[in-house]
């Protein structure tokens, strides 16, 4: 069978290579997965050019540690390369390891979030049962592949983290993106009103198309005078940034009294200096996400709630993401360079194989 192995950080694709490989045998409460796609997200490039490790080099509990690991309770360690790329997809269980709940997944199609060292872009991934969750009917098998790691960050961001309370503002940066759809969806069932940020013309349309009321081009208006327009002046209650830089200060200051912004991505760049009365006056908050460490803190019973939520959700289109284009496993290099960000609008996805 085949995997696209990273074999070492690189900024240019030439450290992975497609090899080939034994089919893996599910062990005990596993099931094994026949994959059929896989979007290419920001988070897969992160693993490839090294970003994650050179983030937890700088965390208080990787200080004097060879290995690096995402929690505290160093329990989930950063891979090292070589490992086998892809976080998350669509399948189909054609195996199971002896226990109640794999063999209750046999021949169901399922989604899946896995990252490296184990990850998706490969024919058969084996996995903890619990980390399969079947997808309803309705939805596409391409559909499918994009149906964790954006609508349950998004889900987790928006009741979690900001806790967004009905009839309010929450404004929200690289609104074309498929995680800022999964927001926008989660606003017409939650009852608030977002405002999105794009930095131009191009995702008008599909937001409009999905409810987006106020939509605000960078390349057309400054943010804060958008901001005051919207609000009549007040500025917003909430706030979600995964681009970083400039623009993060910006969006602080679009924050009204006990405002919060949650960070949750770095598409423009590592980190963004604020000035430090921007905070105080508002008395506002800034909280970082990261999912994986999201969920650790979560308990089974809540994880449950969460993705019963989700599935629910996931019935009535959450997100309706744009495919830009689907393109064969073998294409992984002009693939990951077509989804590097820029020019055009949408996903790229993986065919890995058929039903
Ligand atoms: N922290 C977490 O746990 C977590 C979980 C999920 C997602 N995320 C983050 O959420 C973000 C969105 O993910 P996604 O999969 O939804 O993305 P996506 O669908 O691939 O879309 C990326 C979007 O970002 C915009 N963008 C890229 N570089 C930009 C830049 N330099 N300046 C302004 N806009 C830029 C693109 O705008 P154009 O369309 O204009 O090119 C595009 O709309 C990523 O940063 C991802 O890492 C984080």
């Amino acid at each position: 069978m085949r995997a696209i192995r990273l074999h070492g950080f690189s900024q240019e694709f030439d450290t992975i290579q497609i090899e080939e490989g034994r089919r893996p045998v599910p062990k005990k409460g596993e099931v094994l997965v026949r994959m059929l796609y896989s979007p290419i997200n920001p988070s897969d490039h992160n693993y490839i050019r090294g970003d994650y490790r050179r983030a937890l080099e700088r965390l208080i509990w990787n200080r004097g540690s060879e290995t690096l690991y995402f929690d505290p309770e160093r329990t989930n360690p950063h891979p090292t390369p070589p490992y086998t790329l892809g976080g998350e997809g669509v399948g189909i269980v054609v195996e199971t390891g002896s226990s109640l709940l794999a063999r209750r997944l046999k021949g169901k199609r399922v989604a899946l979030a896995a990252g490296p060292p184990i990850g998706v872009w490969q024919d058969y991934v084996a996995v903890d049962a619990k980390r399969a969750i079947p997808v309803p009917d309705q939805l596409s098998d391409q559909e499918a592949a994009m149906t964790i790691i954006n609508p349950l960050s998004a889900v987790f961001m928006v009741r979690d983290v900001l806790r967004v309370k009905p009839g309010t503002f929450l404004l929200q940066s690289a609104a074309g993106s498929a995680l800022a759809k999964s927001v926008i969806a989660l606003s017409r069932e939650m009852g608030f009103e977002t405002i999105n940020i794009v930095r131009d013309g191009k995702h008008i349309e599909a937001l409009a198309e999905l409810g987006a009321r106020h939509i605000v081009r960078l390349d057309q208006e400054d943010l804060r005078d958008a901001v005051a327009r919207i609000t009549h002046g007040r500025g917003v209650p909430y706030a979600m940034d995964p681009i970083g830089g400039e623009l993060s200060a910006e969006m602080v200051g679009c924050l009204t009294l006990g405002g919060h912004l949650v960070a949750f991505g770095t598409l423009s760049g590592p980190s963004f200096e604020l000035t430090t009365r921007d905070l105080m006056m508002p008395e506002a908050r800034i909280t970082g996400f990261f999912l994986g460490n999201h969920i650790a803190q979560k308990s089974p019973a809540q994880m449950l709630l969460t993705l019963r939520y989700l599935r629910k959700l996931l019935g009535g289109a959450l997100g309706d993401v744009v495919i830009r284009e689907v393109m064969p496993l073998e294409s992984i290099h002009e693939a990951l360079k077509l989804s590097r960000g820029g020019g055009e609008a949408g996903k790229i996805l993986l065919h890995i194989g058929d039903r």
